[in-house]
């Protein structure tokens, strides 16, 4: 029997959105560093809103493993397994630019089923079920008709970790020459989304963990969208991301000439 994952895509929505109000409210507070990095920041905030939301799910799945990027409960090896990033956008988020998201994702026996990721500052709030429809707001999306480089916006992310910064300049480089424009957002969640309402036409990053695209992943490819993710290592929870419309000859446009 083919189970129907409405009801915990309902939880996801209303976890999402209270933890997304509660951002919203301490947009322009002050917010405490609890790590910072060369290219990362870790706010107290990232811990609490993850807590919101675990509490938020537990109260109707208290069963269900987490994984997030502030933590693990239960079994990661459980047959189903919400994946939490509390604020995908941390940095924008704590530098006062208002485009970070909250994304949930469910993963039932290895498989993400549903994803959820909300912008609280601009209210918007995509869904999809896998094998479903994509939506915002409750209204269908689709990715763009671009066929060609010429006509495509392509994103390129800055990774937090060591190196990927440099290698996503570098990329940046390769193919600024051959699209219209190219955009670095700050939320892996939120462009894999853009890409789903056909605002955004590629996304590259070379070192991104799950929980930063897992949810926007059913979103887009439920909108006709693709990814590739090439982890880092088998047990490992990062890395390397290419989305795009499907249409697009992203690979072509990513070869680097051989030195
Ligand atoms: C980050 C964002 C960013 C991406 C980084 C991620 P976080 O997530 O998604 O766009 O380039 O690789 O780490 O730390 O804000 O949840």
């Amino acid at each position: 029997m083919i189970e129907d994952f409405t009801p915990q895509l309902k939880a996801a929505v209303a976890a999402a959105r209270v933890a997304g109000d509660f951002l919203k409210a301490r947009f322009s507070e002050i917010k405490l560093v609890n790590v910072e990095l060369p290219h990362d920041i870790k706010l107290q905030l990232d811990k609490d809103t993850q807590q919101l939301i675990t509490q938020s799910l537990f109260a109707h799945y208290p069963h269900y493993s987490v994984l997030g990027e502030e933590g693990e409960s239960g079994d990661m090896g459980a047959d189903y397994l919400w994946i939490i990033d509390p604020i995908d956008g941390t940095v924008n988020y704590f530098y006062g630019i208002p485009i970070f998201c909250v994304s949930i994702a469910l993963q039932v026996r290895g498989k993400i089923v549903l994803g959820c990721v909300y912008d609280p500052m601009q209210d918007e709030c995509f869904t999809a079920i896998a094998g479903g429809v994509a939506s915002l707001n409750g209204l269908p999306i689709q990715v763009s008709a671009r066929k060609r480089m010429a006509e495509a916006v392509v994103f390129v992310g800055h990774g937090a970790h060591d190196g990927s910064g440099e290698e996503g300049v570098r990329r940046f480089a390769h193919i600024s020459s051959q699209v219209r424009k190219i955009r670095i957002l700050g939320s892996a969640a939120l462009t894999l989304c853009y890409i789903a309402a056909a605002r955004f036409d590629a996304y590259i990053e070379n070192r991104i963990n799950l929980w930063d695209f897992a949810a926007a992943r059913v979103i887009l490819e439920s909108a006709g969208g693709q990814l590739e993710y090439t982890p880092d290592s088998a047990a490992g929870h990062s890395g390397a991301v290419i989305a795009w419309n499907g249409l697009l000859p992203i690979h072509a446009a990513l070869k680097m000439p051989s030195k």
